[in-house]
């Protein structure tokens, strides 16, 4: 039995990859490098020691699908994959919502089909829109995301919902993800955004090595502890081992459950960069900016049911994260396309 990783070339999916073949699982990933590359597979293998099987195929067209669920016998779905960039979806919302819904439906259709019964999905902390209290608890009610690609977060949570609920799957974990920063220790693994960033670290991490002036730091004016934007920064290797953990409980559990992802802890914009300046010894440049249109003041998790429920704890602290993203940055310059 094999878990089927959608979208397992991508930022989070490449490193749960990892974990799993460590954990010793047979995994199948399903990419069509529309936002990676097939350097990241290579990679997977040079650091675990292991094979996997890839199909490079799009998950909304239903018949590649078929082919990798009757080549291979499925026991779960981790399903990464998805568009992800906030911006592009304000200005191309029939994009995310075709692609994102229409692969998700294509998936559960065949695992149906197929008779696979358990699935880990990726959710978000945007599913909160802007958080009733912090730390955010899962009750806390899902309120309207601030773009369509959150919306399509939302709505995913509620295809799966109800197709459970038709007993079109039998077991659900739903994963929401708050920020997921850091790389993988050895340098070989990390975010590769296309074009411009648009979250803060890898921004930051541009900004580190050169190929950016200085970091925009978009508000000082919230009210925070000094008025800029808090987060719950996760490092991206805690969070793909919690991915082992949300298979080992979907194999047991039934139902759907919910689980908040973050250390629980909120650092702000500026705690951001002192922290990176103190943990690699470089100065970070920035400039204090407007606001950025639908950002949060603060938004971090109250992680204790995934410690309850699934034994998962994030273990990694915040200069841990800056180093490991800044040797990812320092080795990989120019991403996957990087010689090393
Ligand atoms: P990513 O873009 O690095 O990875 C997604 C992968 O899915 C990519 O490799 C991409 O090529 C693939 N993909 C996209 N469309 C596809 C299609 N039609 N068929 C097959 N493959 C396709 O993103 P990530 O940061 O690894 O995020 C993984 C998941 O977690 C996404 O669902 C994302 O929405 C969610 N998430 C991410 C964050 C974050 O900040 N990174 C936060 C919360 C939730
Ligand atoms: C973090 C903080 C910014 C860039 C986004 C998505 C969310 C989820 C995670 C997928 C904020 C500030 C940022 C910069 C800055 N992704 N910032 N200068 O907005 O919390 O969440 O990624 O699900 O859906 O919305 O993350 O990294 O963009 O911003 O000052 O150049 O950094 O204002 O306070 P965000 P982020």
């Amino acid at each position: 039995m094999s878990i089927l990783v959608t979208g397992g070339a991508g930022f989070i999916g490449s490193h749960t990859c990892v974990e799993l073949l460590n954990a010793g699982y047979d995994v199948v990933v399903v990419d069509n490098f529309a936002n990676s590359c097939p350097e990241v597979l290579n990679r997977i293998k040079k650091i675990t020691g292991r094979d996997l099987k890839f199909y490079e195929a799009d998950l909304c067209d239903p018949d590649s699908l078929d082919i990798v669920f009757k080549e291979n016998t499925i026991g779960a779905v981790i399903h990464f994959a998805g568009l992800k960039a906030v911006g592009e979806s304000v200005l191309n919302p029939l994009k995310y919502y075709s692609q994102n819904l229409g692969m998700t439906i294509n998936l559960c259709r065949k695992m149906a089909e197929y008779k696979v019964g358990k699935i880990v999905s990726s959710s978000s902390a945007t599913v909160y829109g802007a958080p009733e209290k912090c730390p955010v608890t899962e009750d806390v009610p899902v309120g309207h995301a601030n773009c369509p690609y959150g919306e399509t977060k939302i709505i995913i949570e509620k295809i799966l919902a109800d197709v459970l609920l038709s007993k079109g799957l039998e077991s659900v974990i739903v994963l929401r993800y708050f920020n997921p920063i850091g790389a993988h220790e050895s340098g070989m693994l990390g975010e590769a955004p296309n074009g411009v960033p648009e979250n803060l670290l890898p921004y930051l991490t541009q900004v580190a090595v050169g190929k950016r002036q200085f970091l925009s730091v978009f508000g000082n004016d919230y009210p925070t502890h000094d008025g800029t934007g808090v987060r719950d920064y996760i490092h991206v290797v805690d969070l793909a081992k919690a991915h082992i953990k949300a298979v080992e409980r979907a194999y047991k559990a039934d139902g759907i459950e919910y689980y908040n992802l973050g250390t629980g802890i909120g650092y702000s914009v500026l705690d951001i960069v002192k922290a990176y300046e103190k943990a690699t010894g470089k100065k970070i440049p920035y400039k204090i900016m407007d606001r950025r249109p639908g950002d949060v003041a603060e938004s971090y998790a109250d992680p204790s049911r995934a410690e309850k429920n699934l034994g998962w704890k994030a273990q990694f602290d915040l200069e841990r994260m800056c180093r490991d993203a800044d040797r990812w940055q320092t080795m990989n310059p120019d991403g996957y396309a990087s010689v090393n």
